[in-house]
């Protein structure tokens, strides 16, 4: 099991963030958008879904399947139902316009939280400063 300090990351003087940011990644984009585009670099990745997570924190997830939540991110959710305060599902407008981040909607409706934001791939500069106000406001 791979475990990272995810506790408060500070991205500069205006912008603390009390939750904890946690993501699932399978070809990467959510990676580079959690990690990179945003700067949350001490969010802590899903591996197998057995991972635990103390205190409140954001989830930002690809989608899989025909709409559907990955497997690991189904298994993590059920083994830490009472932190989970926002989500943020990646997905691909072009290749599944019917679906496109559809994972998001269906972790809200059974787990709870805020939908912050359906992101296409990594997301625009825009989807990005919305999200980070989003957090900051969680
Ligand atoms: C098998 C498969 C099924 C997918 N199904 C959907 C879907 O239903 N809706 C959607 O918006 N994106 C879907 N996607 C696209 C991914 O969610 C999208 O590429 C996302 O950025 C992948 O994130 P990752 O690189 O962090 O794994 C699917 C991708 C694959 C490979």
């Amino acid at each position: 099991m791979v475990r990272y300090r995810h506790q408060l990351v500070i991205t500069n003087k205006k912008e603390k963030y009390k939750m904890k940011i946690v993501f699932a990644t399978r070809m990467g984009n959510t990676d580079e958008l959690v990690r990179q585009k945003l700067g949350y670099t001490d969010a802590m990745l899903i591996v197998d879904g057995s991972e635990k997570v103390d205190g409140d924190y954001v989830l930002f997830t690809y989608t899989d399947g025909y709409g559907e939540v990955p497997g690991v991110v189904e298994s993590f959710l059920e083994n830490n139902k009472a932190g989970l305060k926002g989500v943020v599902a990646t997905g691909s407008m072009v290749r599944h316009a019917d679906t496109f981040a559809a994972a998001g909607d269906k972790i809200v409706k059974d787990f709870g939280g805020v939908l912050i934001a359906k992101v296409d791939v990594q997301g625009t500069e825009e989807d990005h400063a919305k999200i980070k106000s989003a957090i900051v406001a969680l």
